[in-house]
């Protein structure tokens, strides 16, 4: 039995996910808000920090598996999106790649979204302030947008950049050659706080409706949960910096053609 680190499992897709691998009789260590082992405010330098001390001092400086859940989403201002769902998320890939290199054979699975590739116009130079590791940049880069298109930006934005830097850095030797096998499951919408904070936003609700779900119906979190847990198992040791998108279509749909595509030698 393994232990494993969840960001965001107080709730929503990191609370079924946790649910799910303590049902198989691993060991979870929560890092949230409220309600975790481990509280901490992972849109500061300090919370992150703290956190990130914390989960070592829990695991004895081992784990098999971290899967980072926690995120916000719009109405939420952008800025605080930023700080939470990219720069709090990749604090904790940093912070416990240590004691996922000392598991020997550990597995990562970040949550990105079909944000990622179905929001138009993020801004190229947005995406570059996530990836250089510029929060500051990042915030002010979101701060100058109107309301409320800032929220939507800074999301669909962070789970790009996500999603690049885990298809950069999971094949390096930091990563893949420690034995740590790293993903990103892209899902589309799902049934949760954080879903129907969005929905029950007088921006955003109309938008949400609007959005394709070529399926039918938004997601459960405990769907959601199966694929983290299969991403975790031994069974996916051979995915490595692979975007999984559990979206109900809507990105095969509004991008067709975007990929696989053709590139010149
Ligand atoms: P949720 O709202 O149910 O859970 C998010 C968790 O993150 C909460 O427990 C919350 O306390 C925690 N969190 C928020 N700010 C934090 C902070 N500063 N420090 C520590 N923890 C913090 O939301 P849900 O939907 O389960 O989201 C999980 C992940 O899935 C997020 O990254 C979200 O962007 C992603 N996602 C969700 C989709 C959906 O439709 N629900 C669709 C695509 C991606």
């Amino acid at each position: 039995m393994g232990t494993y680190a969840i960001s965001g499992a107080a709730s929503g897709i990191g609370a079924a996910t946790r649910a799910k691998l303590e049902n198989g009789g691993h060991t979870v260590i929560g890092i949230d808000l409220r309600d975790a082992e481990v509280i901490g405010d992972l849109s500061t330098p300090d919370g992150r920090e703290s956190a990130i001390a914390a989960t070592i001092e829990r695991c004895g400086g081992t784990l098999d598996g971290l899967v980072t859940a926690a995120g916000l989403g719009p109405p939420v201002r952008g800025n605080l999106i930023a700080r939470v769902n990219y720069f709090g998320s990749h604090a904790l890939l940093t912070g416990l790649r240590p004691a996922l290199a000392a598991a020997g054979a550990a597995q990562v699975v970040q949550i990105g979204s079909n944000s990622s590739t179905t929001t138009p116009n993020l801004p190229v130079k947005l995406i570059d302030a996530y990836l250089t590791g510029d929060e500051e940049g990042a915030v002010a880069i979101v701060d100058a947008m109107p309301e409320p298109f800032d929220g939507a930006m800074a999301y669909g934005g962070s789970k790009l950049a996500i999603s690049r830097w885990c298809r950069r850095n999971a094949v390096t030797d930091e990563w893949v050659g420690a034995g740590i096998t790293m993903n990103v499951i892209a899902p589309g919408p799902v049934q949760t706080p954080l879903f129907q904070a969005g929905k029950d936003d007088k921006d955003f609700g109309p938008l949400m409706e609007d959005f394709p779900i070529p399926t039918g119906e938004p997601a459960m979190p405990d769907l959601l949960a199966d694929w983290i847990v299969f991403m975790l198992s031994p069974a996916a040791r051979f995915a490595c910096g692979s975007v999984v998108f559990v979206d109900g279509g809507a990105d095969a749909l509004i991008r067709s053609d975007a990929w696989p595509d053709t590139f010149p030698m």
